[in-house]
């Protein structure tokens, strides 16, 4: 019996020790923290169950026989954050540089099916040099196991990903399929294939941090939805993301409650909102006055900014935000806004989460470099998700509802239950300057003084179809409100949709376009 509790304590000693000292003080000298830390940082105090932590690989090539780490690069288990349920991975880029072998698969691979039994959220720790070289097809068998799980419980549980350091080749597709990501200045990487590749291929010359850095994914890419300037702020953000999302699709989200009365004014939305439409302002100024507590957790705030999305509470309620943003190419729906949306609005749909939209929207960009990019396709994906929406849906017009934008803004008709607009809204099929434009050309090329007639059809046109008034009186706006009421009116939206229940026609599943 001594023996075996010695051989146990021995093992143990082993598996916490990973790659051995040299190998952590490598990584805290790069200035990341080890597997076991990240999970104490990402954990409530002493909930860390560690499962697997002696298994260990089957590899017999390369002399890998005699080299075996228990837990062999990974660490699988489960916590608890905020005292609910989360299982966790992560990788340990001191054991074979983090490495994925056939049996880290699988490890992997029982916590997730044990998070699709109960109904909790996965959270994977990265940091790894890909497939485990060494074994070959059997790496490659144990990422596709992986990917499997992560798409079958793509809407049921939800799955986010840290990138912690590399994150390459084929590995970045179990990320990819996760709902959301979360990158690591400087530390992390994620590419399908890196630098000497990008050079042997392109001539390109291109560093790691410019070719899939957390800003270039953050920025550009879109791959990443949280830039976060260190591991620890990594894990917060990550942690406080969970506090908005329920642990799995049959559940609502947590509520929180709140001081911020829910009858309170918003007086100094009238500030914000300037009268003459084509002047810029800040949509995230408009949210934080309005929710809870002014508190806005937004989601890819770098990328495509002519959209905001993220989540905020009203009443203690968890709400996914959508909002077109005319600070930003005077919040223009584009490829890369539509996408990001679409997405977002899809997860809050998911997972039960109320969706309110911010409607100030001019159209969709036009030019050849959207065209060709496909924006018929891509605007048709938030057009798609919003009208396949179950959940609660609020819309309210704060300014302008051009075109086929104001279609795809969670009208009406793809199915809002509730539609607000502010006495200054503009509900037309474009701005009156470009529709005199069109419809009076002749009239305006024949006219004795064509700038006064195009001031006179300009505001004739204004007047008739630059307002809310056409849209109330059609029933498409159930009700024209003061901007100072609007946390009023949407708690009140929200409370009065509290049982909706919606349920899409029978079929295997939509095609949305991709
Ligand atoms: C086995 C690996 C490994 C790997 C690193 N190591 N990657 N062992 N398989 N894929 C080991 C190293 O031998 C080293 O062991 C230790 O991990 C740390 O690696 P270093 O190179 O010293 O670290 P660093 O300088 O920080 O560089 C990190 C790295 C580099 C950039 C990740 O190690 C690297 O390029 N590794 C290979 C990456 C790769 O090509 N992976 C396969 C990609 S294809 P010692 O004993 O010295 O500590 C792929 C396909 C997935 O992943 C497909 C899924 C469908």
């Amino acid at each position: 019996m001594k023996n075996t509790l010695e051989r146990l304590e021995e093992l143990n000693e082993a598996a916490l020790l990973g790659g051995g000292q040299a190998r952590i003080d490598r990584q805290h000298k790069n200035g990341k923290f080890t597997a076991r830390e990240r999970i104490d940082l990402l954990l409530d105090p002493g909930s860390f169950i560690e499962l697997d932590r002696l298994k260990t690989h089957r590899c017999v090539d390369f002399g890998m026989e005699k080299s075996k780490i228990p837990g062999d690069g990974v660490v699988t288990g489960y916590g608890k954050v905020d005292d609910r349920l989360v299982y966790v991975f992560a990788q340990d880029f001191t054991v074979f540089g983090g490495s994925l072998s056939e049996t880290y698969a699988q490890k992997i691979c029982k916590v997730m099916d044990l998070a699709m039994k109960v109904g909790a959220p996965v959270i994977g720790l990265n940091d790894s040099g890909g497939a485990r070289i060494q074994e070959g097809v059997q790496s490659l068998a144990g990422y596709a196991d992986i990917f499997f799980r992560n798409t079958r419980a793509s809407g049921v549980i939800p799955q986010l990903s840290a990138i912690m350091g590399p994150c390459a080749g084929g590995a970045v597709y179990s990320p990819a399929i996760t709902d959301f990501i979360f990158m690591v200045d400087q530390s992390s990487y994620m590419f399908i294939t890196g630098p000497e590749v990008v050079k042997t291929v392109t001539s390109q010359d291109v560093t790691k941090q410019e070719l899939g850095g957390a800003e270039m994914h953050s920025k550009t890419s879109g791959v990443s939805h949280f830039e976060c300037s260190s591991e620890e702020e990594c894990i917060a953000r990550l942690r406080e993301l969970l506090s908005f999302i329920p642990s799995n699709n049959a559940e609502d989200a947590p509520f929180q409650a709140t001081d911020d009365p829910s009858n309170r004014l918003v007086e100094k939305i009238n500030d914000i909102i300037p009268e003459n439409a084509q002047k810029p302002y800040d949509m995230n100024e408009v949210i934080k006055l309005v929710v809870d507590d002014g508190y806005f957790y937004e989601v890819q705030p770098q990328f495509a900014p002519n959209i905001s999305v993220g989540f905020a509470r009203l009443g203690g309620k968890s709400v996914g935000i959508v909002g077109n943003n005319p600070q930003h190419l005077a919040g223009v729906l584009d490829i890369n806004s539509s996408v990001k949306a679409a997405r977002f609005v899809r997860f809050c749909d998911a997972f039960n989460i109320p969706l309110v939209t911010l409607v100030d929207v001019p159209g969709f960009l036009p030019g050849v470099d959207q065209e060709y990019g496909g924006i018929i396709k891509h605007g048709a994906k938030l057009l798609y998700a919003f009208a396949e929406a179950t959940v609660p849906k609020i819309t309210l017009i704060t300014r302008k509802a051009y075109g086929g934008a104001y279609d795809v803004m969670a009208s009406k008709h793809i199915g809002a239950d509730i539609n607000l607009a502010y006495p200054m809204a503009e509900i037309a099929v474009m701005g009156s300057a470009g529709a005199v434009n069109i419809i009076f050309r002749n009239e305006l090329k024949n006219a004795e003084d064509p700038v006064a007639k195009n001031t006179e059809l300009v505001d004739d046109y204004q007047s008739k179809f630059a307002n809310p008034f056409k849209a109330a009186e059609l029933g498409y706006i159930d009700e024209i409100i003061s901007p100072e009421d609007t946390r009023i009116r949407l708690i009140q939206s929200l409370e009065m949709l509290e049982n909706k229940r919606e349920s899409l026609p029978p079929k295997k599943h939509g095609n949305i376009p991709l």
